[in-house]
């Protein structure tokens, strides 16, 4: 059976970046409530610009074929997560394509959350050990800058959450390295304490004026229980993807986290028992981006030579759900 492994990665931020400060005029909030709370600094967003996460995806998408010397020719397969899609219907996947210009390969669309990157990166894995596939671009891209409740209504989640997207080419390879494992889970009893129910197709009238009075189109978030839960599936993921593997903790030489809140970091490095130049964090320039959060640490982990070959990766991610997952690779 084939392995598969990322080849490299590359991200986009836009360029405009949303300080505290400028959300301290938006809503009663202050820089040192949202640094303290949540390491964050700043933010970046798409704007006026009208750009989708497609559009992020094919600039981060070319920036990766540009590192990698590649042809878009040679894309197999495409998997696209994201929670904020360019459109209803149909996925942002489509939409990639077309800009993107690849030829009739298949698209999938992931639609997972936060942990968009980690499921996307398991389907990905699946197929090229199959060999169905050889290069699978894996994509995780988001536009939440339009879509948050910048009112005082919405600080506590308004605040948190940017724009990005990443980029990485999964690989066959025969070679003893790659992606080792993936474990996935969800639990739907919690959908309401991080969701964005509208627009939906379960009402007739979804754009009432109550509907937007009641900012249902808005995301909203139990932010104590998303945390609360977030800390203790983090590590559960991480080590049911060591055991599997026979690995401990101290075989591991970075864990790269969906950049939730630092805080939430901070807590799962200390349960793990781990030192805290082993879990990646730049949650303070770029804040939330959701299915980019992921691709984006792991693209300045590497930038920074934080990864070598032969190195122990973990990712792991948690999100609206709940879902959680970890996918541990050999680098
Ligand atoms: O990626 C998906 C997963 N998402 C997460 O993992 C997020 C998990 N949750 C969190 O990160 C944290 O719960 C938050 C950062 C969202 C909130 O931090 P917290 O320490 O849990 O604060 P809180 O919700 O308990 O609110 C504390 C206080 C409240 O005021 P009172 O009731 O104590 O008077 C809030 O109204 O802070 C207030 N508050 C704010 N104040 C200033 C909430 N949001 C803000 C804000 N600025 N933006």
């Amino acid at each position: 059976m084939k392995n598969s492994f990322i080849k490299d990665i590359a991200f986009y931020v836009p360029e405009k970046i949303l300080t505290n400060d400028d959300l301290s005029t938006m809503m009663d909030t202050s820089d040192e409530w949202i640094k303290t709370r949540t390491g964050i600094h700043k933010r970046h967003s798409t704007g006026d610009s009208n750009m989708g996460p497609a559009d992020l995806a094919v600039l981060a998408s070319s920036k990766l074929l540009k590192k990698l010397n590649m042809d878009k020719s040679e894309i197999d397969f495409v998997v696209f997560a994201t929670s904020t899609p360019d459109y209803y219907v149909p996925g942002s996947g489509a939409l990639f394509q077309e800009k993107m210009g690849l030829e009739n390969i298949g698209v999938l669309d992931i639609r997972q959350g936060c942990s968009g990157f980690t499921y996307g990166l398991s389907v990905a894995d699946k197929f090229i050990k199959t060999e169905t596939y050889k290069n699978i671009l894996v994509i995780g891209s988001e536009v939440q800058t339009t879509q948050l409740d910048y009112d005082n209504d919405g600080r506590g989640t308004a605040v948190l959450f940017g724009d990005g997207a990443a980029a990485c080419l999964l690989t066959s390879t025969n070679d003893d390295r790659g992606i080792l494992s993936a474990h996935l889970h969800s639990d739907g009893r919690y959908i309401d304490d991080l969701s964005s129910s509208h627009p939906s197709s379960k009402y007739k009238d979804i754009i009432t004026k109550e509907n937007i009075k009641d900012r249902k189109h808005h995301i909203h978030m139990n932010g104590r229980e998303v945390f609360k839960h977030a800390v203790r599936r983090f590590k559960e993921v991480i080590l049911e993807g060591l055991d599997y593997n026979n690995l401990s903790v101290d075989d591991v030489d970075m864990v790269i986290p969906h950049q939730a809140n630092y805080r939430i970091s901070q807590t799962v490095q200390k349960q793990l028992d781990i030192d805290q130049d082993k879990v990646f964090s730049n949650i303070h320039n770029y804040g939330n981006t959701t299915a980019a959060s992921i691709g984006i640490a792991l693209s300045e982990a590497l930038e920074q030579n934080k990864i070598n070959k032969g190195d122990i990766v973990v990712l792991a991610s948690f999100g609206a759900g709940f879902q959680w997952g970890s996918v541990v690779i050999k680098w």
